[in-house]
């Protein structure tokens, strides 16, 4: 496959930035996007230019890092997968693809793709977890029993990567999927009653201080998620959050 790129270049975070236009050829249809990424960024560095900075690990739907805007959509054309596990056959030949950083307030362009996402590491530490004594009296996890739909829903939520297509696609730049996946996770789990209103309390306000807009329940977010969280989380959140004030 022979495509036309037009890339975003941004130096820095105060750099305007600018759409550049490259050409790749012999792609194949195998591929996937950040394997025809790298095949750009050998060609520009056998030119002697600065390769396109994107941010990329584990490669297998993971870890939630390859946050590419592709054609307008969050990880691209296909559904249910991160931009590591698009493939190029989902083009055609002779593509012209526009390649962007997720755009949002809270998420600062470091360089090119890549964005730092560090506010949604700040919403975790602000209640994101459940405090357990691990010093040696354990009681055996199968020991408190839990529903097949608690368990079930939880094990979803869990899935969640943190890899902000929710945010990026969001007309409001909101967290609200993010954010209610991780407070479902654990307010749908006896274990994680214990410190549920101080959680879910201190979450929301650090994503309001992150600068993460709110929820106009259009369901965006839910479509593009490439792990299917469901909007659901966020009436459970809201629900949570209710609860919580009410009982402060
Ligand atoms: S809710 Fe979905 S889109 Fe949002 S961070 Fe989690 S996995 Fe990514
Ligand atoms: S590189 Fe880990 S999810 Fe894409």
């Amino acid at each position: 496959m022979n495509l036309t790129l037009k890339v975003w270049r941004q130096k820095s975070a105060q750099d305007a930035g600018k759409f550049e236009t490259y050409q790749v050829s012999d792609i194949s249809p195998d591929m996937s996007f950040l394997e025809m990424m790298d095949v750009l960024n050998e060609q520009l560095i056998s030119k002697g230019t600065e390769s396109v900075v994107f941010d990329h690990d584990c490669r297998e739907g993971i870890c939630g890092m390859c946050s590419m805007f592709i054609n307008g959509e969050a990880h691209g054309p296909d559904r249910g997968v991160t931009t590591c596990q698009l493939h190029m056959r989902k083009f055609k030949d002779g593509d012209t693809i526009t390649v962007e950083p997720w755009r949002a307030k809270a998420f600062p362009v470091v360089r090119d793709l890549m964005v730092d996402r560090s506010a949604f590491d700040r919403v975790i530490q602000a209640g994101g977890y459940i405090s357990v004594n691990t010093m040696g009296n354990l009681p055996d996890a199968n020991a408190t029993p839990i529903e097949k739909h608690d368990a079930d829903a939880a094990f979803d939520a869990a899935t969640c990567i943190g890899c902000g297509a929710c945010v990026a696609t969001c007309k409001n730049a909101s967290a609200m999927l993010f954010v209610s996946a991780k407070v479902s996770q654990f307010a749908l789990l006896p274990q994680g009653q214990v410190e549920a209103t101080d959680r879910v309390r201190n979450m929301v306000q650090q994503m309001d201080l992150e600068g993460f807009g709110n929820c106009t329940n259009t369901g965006a977010c839910e479509v593009e998620c490439p792990k299917g969280i469901s909007i659901e989380n966020i009436a459970r959140m809201n629900r949570e959050y209710l609860k919580a004030s009410i009982t402060a």
